[in-house]
This record gives C-alpha cells, structure tokens and sequence, in this order.
C-alpha cells in the first residue's frame, strides 16, 4: 500500500494519507537552528544542540506517537481541526504533506475551507517560518477562529523531562502584542530566549498550558480551542505556552496570509535587559522584520530552493529508471547533509539528549557530503583529529558544542582511527587541498601538543600496527564497527553498558574486519605517503599491510569465507566450527574489498558465501544463524532477538560493502540486486511493512530470523545514507575522484544500455555518457574527451570548465588501478 508518491519536478515526497505507519519526517535548517517535522506537523526546534538549546517540547515514544509540534486549530462554526490531521484528527477533506529539500507543505480542506502551511527555515536565520495561507474555497463567507500553539521546553530537553520539583516552579514568560516571549532562566545564566510571532493583531492568546488546554484534555481537544475562546493567560511556572487567537474573516474565493515566526534570540550580558525585568526585544525585532510579509518570506524561501539547487547540481544522473535517478539526484544526498548535521542527535529513533558525534560516525558521513560541502567538510576533519590521542586511538564520540572528546564513554574502539585516513584521503581526492595535511591540529584538544593533520593519519595507521594480538591480526579493544562484538566485556549485570564495561581486557582477542579494513586504507595511506614525497614511510606502511594481508590469509580464512574475529579465550569468532554466528558480513566486506586472497579465489568464494547464507529477500543480514542465546563472551550482540540490530538484523550501512567487494570481481548484477533490495525508493509499494519513510535509508531492517522480516527501523540518521551514495556512484555507477583525475570504472548489470552523469569537480563540469554496446558488466574500452581519445580511464584532471566525455564499455579494458 502507498501513502503518496514522489514528485521529481518539485523534489517533494507527497503523503496524502496522513496515517503513515510511522511518523514520516523531513528536517528544516541548514547551520544552527533546526527543527523536525513529520507529516502532521509533529517535531520540535533546536538551537545547534537538541538537547542543551530545545525551544519546544515533543514526548518521544508516547500515546498517541508523535506527540508534540507545531500545531494550528481552526473552530469554523463549531466544527474543529488541523490543517495536519493531528492533533485534533478530524476527518479532512482534503489532506496532503510535501516534504521538501529542507522544507515542508502541510495543506488540509474542511467545508470549503483551505489552511496550507509552509515552513521552512530561512538560510542563516534562527528562525522557523510558517507561512499559513487560508482560503474559503466555497460560496458563503467565512468567519472562523484561528489558534496557533506550540509548548515550550524549558531549554535543557533532558532536565526538561526529569526535574519537575524544580522545573515547575521556573516558567517564564512575556507578552508583547502579537509577540509571545519563552524566557525562562534568562534572568540568571542564559542570555537567550525564544519567540513565537504572528504578523497580525491578535484577538488573544494563551501562554499557560494548563488554562489553555484544561488539565485532563489532551492536544486533540484544548478547552480554549473547543470553545472558541483563549483565555489570556499569563504562565508562571507550571508548562509555558504560546498561542495566538485569531478571528478571521473571509469572503468566498479570498484568501489570506499570515506569517508565524519562531524564533531563538541571544543578547549579550549588557544588552540583556530593556528595563526591569524586561528583555531586550531589539534582536527579536530585527530577526521578525527580516520575515514578516509574504513577500519576504517568499524570497527568503527562494533562497533556500536556489542553495539546494546549487548543492544538487554537482551530481546529476540520468539512467532512465526513475526510482535510481531520485535516490542518486535527490533524496541519498539530501540524507546525507541531514546527517551531517544531525549526526546521530535528534530523529524519531535518536531523542537527540543521548550521543555525541562518533568518532567512526562523522569520519564515515564525510564521503557522503564532501562533493556538496567541501568546506565544511575540511572544518569536520579538522574537529574528529582533534579529538585523537598521540598514540592515534580516539574518544568513541565528542560533544558537538564543545567539540571536546566524551569521557564518558571513552576509547579503545580500535576500528576508530583507521576512518580518519578514509575520510581525508576521500577530502584529498575531491578538493586536490593537500595543504591539510600541513594544518596543525591538536591531539586530544591540547594546543601545546599540535601536530600537522598528516602525523594524525600516520598516527591511525600506527595505532593498528602497535597494537595486533596473538595472531598478527588487530587487537578488538572494545568492539570494532559493530558496537555489538564486545569481546572484552563479561557482563552479568544489567545495570551496565557493554560499550563501557572492558572488564577483561587479556590483549588476546583480535578483528578480522579491522584487518580488512587496515589493508584498504593503510594502502592508502602508503600511497599518500608515495604522492607527497614520503617514499621511505610509504615503503614500511607496504610491508606493514603486506604482512596483513598474509596473516589474514593465513588465520583469517574460514575455508570458504573469512573469520570475523578471535575471542578473548583466542577461540574462532564467525567460523562454520560455531553453532550459531558462523560467519559475518563485516569481515566479508572488508576483506573483499582488499582483494584479500582475490588472486587465488577468496574473494569470490566468500562473497558466494554471503550469497548462501546472509542476503535475503530483504538485504543482507548481519551474521547467521542469528544468536538464540546470551553469550557473555560475545557481549551485547546476543541479547539482541534474532533478526534485529547487530543481531542478523540486515544493518543497512554494511550491506554497500558487499555491493562495492561484489564490485571488485566485476559482478555487476550482484552489486545492482543488493543496491535494489534495500533502496528506499524501490521499497514504497511495501511502505505497510517497511514501515519508515520511502524516500530516505534506515538503519535497519528485521532480517531473515525475525519476527517480521523486512520492518525497518532508525530512519534518516546512519551511515547507511553515505555508504550506498558512495557504493552507487562510485563503484556500481563507477565515478571515482583521484587524486590525479577523474577515474571511470563502471561495474553495472550487461543487460544496461548506458546512463548519462553530470559531475561537478574542482571547479570543472563533466558531462560523462557511458555507453554499454557489448552488453559488459565491467571494463572500459574508449575514453574520449572532447572528443580525443585519452589512455586508460583515467582523465587527469586539466584546467577548463566543461568537459564532454564519452565512455565506452567493453572487454579491452585497459585496467587500471583503484
Ligand atoms: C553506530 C555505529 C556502529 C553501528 C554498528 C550504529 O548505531 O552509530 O557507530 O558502527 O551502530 O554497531
């Protein structure tokens, strides 16, 4: 069943049945204010933190789900509802939500009255805007009472929750026409507040929750709303509120406008007060004024299409199938930048007081938005090596507003270190900006300990070398990727985190997917090393990786798959001797993508192996059999119900490491079916299962074992957004920036014809058509630029602003390397 489909003109996903099986959601904000929406126009709005700056409340995992938000009730006659559905959920006439690139269309009909809102948030602007458009659509006039509403968080969301002794006794609030002002705490420690604003006198409002709603109604039913009356309200403590009461009029066919503004405002210690007790509106006022009539928000709102075209613009692909071409052009990369932003803070599944930036999290999202934002991009590598010690083991997460690494939560993960290489060589090859590499950069924030960002790679590599256990192979530390596979925690008390607990640390237990991994980018590394001159280091970072390719060669293979690990006992983790967790995807991916064995058939075997026992109608799953019961040894994997999470859930973010290792022998059709079966788009004829939104990736979808196997859950925030964009358009797809150009190398299904791609790179616009005469999986033929033939597929980059390339596939391919 389809709750709406996709617009591709306007970029929107258009939900017309408002009781999507979960809350579909889209984010608004680009820099410092955001805020969520779903399609009833639940969600709440943040100042760059959401847990420390939230401006308005939301009851995450309440009855009904999605509780909290952004919310206008019109009474016409007696008659209540929302222009959302919610809350009121009033049978509508006519219901549609456009979920836009940063911005969202909720409209709603009753009687022959329309209410559309659009908000959005203004680029550089603390601000969220409403443009809510009413129109009487029918024959008679109308005369109807307008309310808006939001509530108030008393800013630190998770104390918000917890501290009601105090947090009751604390409201504060100021009204000032059709300005209501939230400024709690902001005579003591804060120096901000918030607004809520309409352009139009009010004919009242209500800034306590208790007198508006009344205290036994729910949102659905506001007593002031039913009765067609606010109350005036003045909050002093208890829940703060604002809401406008407005009565309007309209004859048949007119329409009207009107702006709501919500805003965040800060005032420097001086500048805090305009009288007793009285804030500072100066700043509130400006940030109104900037908004306040249609038209000004309309440019405002043109500003934001016009960045996003301009972000957009640097991918474009045509291939002819539709569902590839909206995940590729529009909705991959769109996820991509909500990640970057978001890291793993707010969604519906991230409550968005719990973690900080990880470490592994943020280095693995840069490859999905370095082509968009190449300068931020440079600013987050700069802030994760920040964060590193000298030894080039890292804080596991750090706080985004203090950029300070999480002693909470510490260290030891040792995969860590090894994303930091992926994600600056990844910047290197986008940009050519090798002066990064001399950027001094602190370790563990210390200024006196700062050394060039290339010491910090070097440092990463290292941090492996130094630390391999009995076998040769990495050391685990206390998980490596899968947060899960604690091979060092033994815990039998529930009281305590497995991410945290190492409480048998023998150095014995060891990762055969860190070895995979340490092959793929300690070699890119080396070649770093080679490129800037460093020939001697490249030589000994060579060996290094040569002698784990033998060690995993040599105690890393299972006989028909590669090991995934060593436990603490020094006894073989996913290996056909196991009765259950016999092999993982992990040390598959990693593995295969380091052409690890590839010469004498490994590779193929255990990407066959995946074949057999991981992938499923529904993706690939984690590891099998899935675990039944707990095995301390294992830590927090197997307490995980068969088929979900890192428990033979299909984990969305390592499936594209199979697709890219499938890739790597040139098997096309492969890579393609498990791009398909997990992509979104394809998926929105089974959105009743599926369940999270068509137009962005989960984390996770129920694998084979589970109770319902293709459920999906964690949508929008995880590195699956920036592991498919990568898989899809530089391996399958074949689009590969190099350190010296700009390298071709599709590995696509024989039966595609060709696809066209428009790629924007330093500066320089390619306009690449591939072309697939021969029916050929992979292999390149003919390059021309501009119409001359160049060697290789390599097109080494050369001043010009456009280039024409056309690419013919075919078995002569002259191959080079990756
Ligand atoms: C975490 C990742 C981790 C993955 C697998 C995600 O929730 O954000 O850091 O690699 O789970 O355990």
């Amino acid at each position: 069943m389809n709750y709406g489909h996709f617009d591709d003109s306007t970029r929107e996903y258009v939900i017309t049945n408002p009781m999507t099986p979960w809350p579909w959601i889209n984010y608004l904000g680009n820099e410092d204010f955001f805020s969520l929406i779903s399609n009833t126009a639940g969600g709440y709005a943040f100042y760059r933190d959401a847990k420390f700056r939230r401006l308005t409340r939301y009851r995450y995992n309440n009855v009904p789900m999605d509780n909290g938000g952004r919310y206008f009730y019109i009474n016409d006659g007696g008659t209540v509802w929302s222009p959302g559905w919610k809350p009121v959920k009033t049978v509508l006439d006519h219901y549609e939500c456009r979920h836009g690139l940063s911005y969202t269309r909720i409209a709603g009909r009753k009687n022959d009255l329309e209410a559309s809102v659009l908000f959005f948030i203004p680029l550089k602007s603390w601000c969220e805007v409403q443009l809510l458009t009413l129109k009487n659509t029918g024959r008679q006039p109308k005369r109807f009472k307008l309310f808006s509403f939001v509530e108030w968080c008393l800013w630190n969301a998770d104390d918000d929750q917890n501290n009601l002794q105090r947090n009751l006794s604390t409201g504060e609030v100021e009204i000032d026409g059709s300005t209501l002002f939230h400024k709690t705490e902001y005579k003591d420690r804060r120096d901000h507040y918030a607004f809520y604003h309409v352009n139009a006198p009010v004919q009242g409002y209500d800034t306590d929750r208790e007198s508006f709603a009344g205290l036994y109604n729910e949102l659905s039913g506001p007593q002031a709303v039913l009765e067609g009356q606010p109350r005036n309200s003045c909050a002093h403590g208890w829940s703060p509120i604002a809401s406008h009461c407005l009565e309007i009029e309209l004859a048949p066919g007119q329409a009207r406008e009107l702006i709501f503004i919500l805003g965040y405002v800060e005032n420097a210690g001086e500048q805090k007060w305009e009288s007793a007790n009285v804030i500072n509106k100066t700043n509130a006022q400006a940030l109104i004024s900037r908004f306040d009539t249609p038209e000004k928000a309309r440019v405002a709102f043109n500003g934001l299409r016009s960045y996003w075209d301009g972000l957009l613009n640097r991918f474009v692909l045509k291939s002819g199938d539709e569902k590839l071409d909206r995940m590729v052009n529009i909705w991959n990369q769109y996820q991509c930048m909500v990640t970057f932003n978001m890291s793993r803070s707010a969604s519906c599944f991230e409550v968005g007081i719990g973690r900080g930036m990880g470490f592994r999290d943020s280095n693995q999202d840069l490859i999905g938005f370095v082509h968009l934002v190449p300068d931020r991009a440079r600013q987050r590598i700069i802030d994760i090596a920040s964060t590193q010690f000298e030894d080039g083991g890292a804080y596991h997460q750090y706080q985004p507003l203090t950029k300070r690494g999480n002693d909470a939560i510490g260290g030891n993960f040792n995969d860590d270190p090894l994303w930091l290489i992926l994600s600056a060589t990844e910047y290197l090859k986008e940009t050519g900006d090798f002066g990064i590499l001399d950027e001094m950069v602190p370790f563990d924030h210390d200024e006196t300990r700062a050394k060039p960002l290339f010491d910090h790679l070097k440092a990463s590599f290292y941090h492996v070398v130094n630390n391999l256990g009995p076998h040769g192979l990495p050391l685990i530390g206390r998980a490596d990727w899968n947060d899960c596979l604690n091979l060092n925690c033994f815990s039998t008390n529930p009281d305590e985190s497995f991410q945290t607990t190492e409480n048998r640390t023998g150095k014995t237990a060891e990762s055969v997917m860190i070895a995979g991994l340490f092959v793929v980018y300690g070699r890119e590394f080396a070649r770093l090393c080679r490129l800037t001159g460093r020939q001697q280091e490249s030589n000994t970072a060579e060996m290094h990786v040569s002698q784990m390719v033998e060690t995993v060669k040599q105690y890393g293979w299972d006989g028909e798959w590669y090991l995934r690990a060593y436990d603490f006992f020094g006894r073989k983790v996913g290996s056909r001797e196991n009765d259950e967790g016999k092999i993982f995807i992990e040390s598959q991916g990693w593995c295969a993508m380091a052409e690890i064995g590839k010469e004498n058939g490994m590779v193929e075997k255990a990407l066959d192996a995946v074949k057999e026992r991981l992938d499923c109608e529904h993706g690939i799953v984690l590891n099998n059999p899935a675990f039944t019961k707990y095995m301390i040894e294992y830590g927090e994997i197997s307490t995980y119900p068969p088929g979900y999470k890192e428990n033979a859930g299909i984990f969305c973010h390592n499936n594209p490491w199979i697709m890219i290792g499938e890739t790597m022998i040139g098997r096309g059709e492969r890579a393609w079916e498990y791009y398909r079966k997990i992509c979104p788009s394809y998926l929105e004829d089974i959105s009743e299962l599926h369940k999270t939104e068509p137009y962005v990736y989960a984390q996770m979808i129920a694998g084979k074992d589970a109770h319902k196997p293709g459920e999906a859950k964690n949508s929008w925030l995880t590195g699956t957004a920036a592991w498919n964009y990568y898989a899809v358009t530089r391996y399958i797809l074949g689009i590969r920036p190099d350190y010296d150009g700009l390298l071709i190398d599709p590995c696509i299904p024989a039966a595609w014809e060709g696809y066209e791609i428009t790629r924007r790179l330093r500066d320089t616009t390619y306009h690449i058509r591939v072309s697939n005469p021969h029916g050929v999986s992979k292999g390149v033929m003919q390059v021309l630029v501009d119409g001359e033939e160049i060697n290789g597929n390599l097109i080494p980059y050369s001043p010009g602003n456009v280039f024409t390339v056309e690419v013919t596939m075919g078995i002569m391919a002259p191959v080079l390397a990756h």
